[in-house]
């Protein structure tokens, strides 16, 4: 079976983006849990960038030194020293160096030559080298780089001793086959020489397909962050590439270390330490994830969980199902819930409730459990239920 390595990058790109910035102590937290989760490398930073940036590189490295910590550096002599440095105390510490290499930000943002960016990125895996043998090379905005200088880049950074060459889709642009495409012919050019490796942005919500596309082509390691948080439209979601894994394994038979019951944890922990959680409808850890409101649905949920749900709340840590009672909600899922709430209704009086529920739900967005008391309460008053 093909092991796929998680790259957490929660720290660091996630992190880069708006209203998520962390202390060194709620790094720290969230290291605990990303380690306990069993990501294979955790990205904790780029130390350049800040003070705040080295201090958790190097508290990271310091409290969990059995695990792969990665420090993010340009291609350049300064930012390189620098993450070194900060995993001085690491004791499998890498350092990931990158630059761009299409040709939009050779022009306009490094207006460098395709030459000088080879050269930058040789140097800068080269003097990487020397504080460590796992170094990481990023082709920023690979996916918009012409193809053959991608081959060209890789190849002379492999000489230089990186051992993992990532290909990110920088700005998200790629579509699944595409990106495919370019991923086998880089695994084809390196070989068993390098890890290729996979970073993916949605902005086109495409992270996850794209990066799902990539290790069927052969990549080996994914870069993704818990809840998909990161630069703009965020990164490929650590839980939905896993969970995919997990749970279509006849069409994706790959395996990674993760352990998913700690997912829905991991992700509660960060939703309190950045500005926002996941949206109701993320998938996986979003609070609709599990919750089913349509009565078909509720009816076939009650039945057997498996008719509406592909894998269990259990299996990635989420406490239970919800059966929200709506407009949409049928009888089966009401009397179910009076059961819970301590009544048995007979069939005549759950039609008597079911009908001033619908009048109710109709004007609302749902019914709490305290209002589904009052309801059957005011049946009760009548004689017409009996509490348990
Ligand atoms: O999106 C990107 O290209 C990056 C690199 C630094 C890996 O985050
Ligand atoms: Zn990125």
């Amino acid at each position: 079976m093909s092991r796929i390595y998680i790259f957490d990058t929660t720290l660091r790109d996630g992190e880069q983006s708006p209203g998520c910035s962390m202390t060194t102590s709620e790094k720290l937290e969230m290291a605990d849990a990303l380690v306990a989760l069993g990501v294979d490398v955790l990205e904790a930073g780029f130390p350049i960038a800040s003070e705040g940036d080295f201090e958790a590189v190097d508290a990271v490295s310091r409290r969990f030194p059995w695990v792969q910590v990665c420090a993010l550096a340009r291609a350049c002599t300064l930012d390189v020293e620098r993450a070194a440095k900060s995993l001085e105390k690491a004791k499998r510490p890498r350092i990931h160096t990158f630059i761009a290499t299409s040709d939009i930000h050779l022009q306009y943002k490094l207006r460098k030559s395709r030459q000088q960016v080879l050269d930058d990125a040789v140097a800068a895996v080269s003097l990487a080298r020397n504080y460590t043998d796992d170094v990481e090379f990023s082709a920023e905005d690979a996916t918009r780089t012409d193809p053959a200088y991608l081959e060209q880049v890789s190849l002379a950074v492999v000489d230089a001793g990186a051992r993992t060459v990532n290909l990110p889709d920088t700005v998200g642009f790629s579509v699944p086959d595409e990106y495919g495409e370019l991923i086998a012919r880089i695994v084809k050019v390196l070989g068993d020489r390098a890890i290729v490796s996979v970073h993916c942005h949605d902005d086109l919500g495409l992270a996850v397909a794209n990066s799902l596309a990539a290790i069927r082509a052969g990549a080996k390691q994914i870069e993704c962050t818990i809840n998909g948080i990161g630069e703009r439209a965020g990164n490929a979601a650590l839980e939905e590439v896993v969970m995919a894994i997990k749970t279509r394994h006849d069409r994706l038979p790959f395996e990674t270390g993760i352990h998913a019951e700690k997912i829905f944890p991991a992700s509660q922990l960060l939703t309190r330490f950045i500005t926002f959680g996941p949206q109701p409808n993320k998938a996986i850890v979003g609070e609709n994830a599990f919750a089913h409101e349509a009565g078909i649905h509720q009816d076939g949920y009650l039945k057997n969980p498996a008719t509406y749900e592909i894998m269990s709340p259990a299996s990635v840590g989420v406490p239970e199902s919800r059966i929200v009672l709506g407009k949409h909600s049928g009888r089966h899922a009401l009397k179910k819930r009076a059961e819970d709430l301590g009544y048995q209704l007979s069939p005549a009086d759950l039609e008597e409730v079911y009908t001033r529920f619908t009048q109710m739900a109709d004007n609302k967005k749902g019914l709490r459990n305290e209002e589904i008391a009052v309801l059957v309460e005011e049946v009760v008053g009548r004689g017409a239920v009996t509490a348990k």
